[in-house]
């Protein structure tokens, strides 16, 4: 027997991709549905083989469905996933809405699995930001090694974090550069094509983007609050795939050698670190890629016990579809969603 699940915001980025894993990792799928915004109503995505018309999120009954995964706005995930968790489902959210939420269990299954337990507070999962979710999955099996103390992260991130109008943005800047038409910036606060933009999200009154915050405030809640971590948030002109600079200082000694082999058995990890032409990876090599891609580890000579590393995964996946079907699967194999009854 298998769940009945509903994905909404079926036509936007994270939704797609949300269709495609369910189908790849062969999910227990008694009942899917497509659910967007009024103007989709009909409009056909891929689910396997299956073509499935997306239907209105406001007349949809969520009473009949016990599993939602969410990837609209933090806005309309603060208005809906309390209704819906309400009527019976447990949300798992890509949004920002709900993650720092206390009864709210922000979850990646390689790092905090256990505070699932909680997620019948408000029936309500919520699904780290793309940039986190990728730092916690290579820092986790270092920080039980060595206890990290600081962390220091720049990120690269791909205009796909900014949903398909990001993409769009890139494609025709890019096109009109070549064809010597005008450049228009709608989605980016300026010119994404060739250039890069140190600014996601809003600013803070500290000077430091809403962005930056999350890596900071999310890493803590899922890792270790004593932890230190400062980040600076980049868009760089790549379709798929965020890359992170992080510096770690740890408490206790840890050798390069040392991170590269703990790294390697560790959950979600891939390491590809060889010192020569193309011996780690990029973004483009991991789109499509489940891994968070771990190269460049080096160790850092200006701090005792320090570390560099290049963490490298696609930010649609792991970033975001991905952990959220890792958590579907979690609430499934421990028992926390059972599949209810269909009406007769
Ligand atoms: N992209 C990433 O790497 C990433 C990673 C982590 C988290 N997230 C978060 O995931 C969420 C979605 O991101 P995305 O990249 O998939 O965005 P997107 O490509 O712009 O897609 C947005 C989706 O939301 C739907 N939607 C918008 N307004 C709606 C409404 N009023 N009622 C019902 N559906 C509505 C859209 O449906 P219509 O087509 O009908 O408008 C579309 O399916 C955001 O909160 C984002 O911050 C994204």
């Amino acid at each position: 027997m298998g769940y009945r699940v509903a994905v909404v915001g079926a036509t936007g980025n994270v939704g797609r991709e949300m269709l495609n894993i369910l189908e790849e990792v062969n999910f227990p799928v008694d009942k899917i549905h497509a659910i967007a915004s009024r103007k989709s109503i009909g409009v056909e995505v891929a689910f396997g083989e299956k073509i499935i018309k997306c239907e209105d999120v406001e007349q949809f009954d969520f009473s009949k469905v016990d599993l939602v995964l969410m990837s609209v706005s933090g806005a309309f995930s603060k208005e809906w996933s309390p209704k819906i968790g309400a009527a019976g489902p447990i949300v798992i959210d890509n949004s920002s809405a709900w993650r720092m939420d206390p009864d709210v269990p922000l979850i990646v299954p390689e790092v905090n699995p256990d505070d699932v337990s909680y997620a019948h507070k408000k029936n309500i999962i919520a699904n780290p930001n793309c940039s986190t979710a990728q730092l916690v999955v290579a820092l986790k099996p270092l920080h039980d090694r060595a206890k990290i103390k600081r962390a220091v992260v720049a990120t690269y991130q791909s205009v796909s974090g900014a949903g398909k109008d990001g993409m769009d943005e890139l494609f025709n800047q890019t096109r009109a550069v070549f064809v010597a038409d005008p450049i228009e910036t709608k989605k980016f606060t300026k010119r994404i094509a060739f250039n890069v933009i140190p600014h996601i999200d809003v600013f803070m009154e500290d000077g430091y983007t809403k962005e930056e915050w999350k890596v900071l405030a999310e890493t803590k809640k899922m890792l270790d609050p004593k932890i230190k971590v400062t980040c600076t948030a980049v868009r760089v002109p790549v379709f798929i795939g965020h890359s992170e600079s992080v510096n770690i200082e740890f408490e206790n000694e840890i050798t390069a050698d040392q991170a590269r082999d703990i790294l390697r058995e560790a959950p979600g990890c891939l390491v590809i670190d060889k010192h020569e032409n193309g011996g780690y990876i990029t973004p483009y090599e991991s789109a499509g890629e489940d891994a968070t891609y771990i190269s460049r580890i080096r160790e850092d000579a200006t701090v005792e016990n320090g570390l560099n590393l290049w963490v490298v995964s696609d930010n649609l996946r792991k970033g975001a579809a991905l952990n959220a079907i890792q958590i579907a699967e979690l609430l499934v194999n421990r028992g926390l969603i059972k599949p209810r009854k269909q009406a007769a």
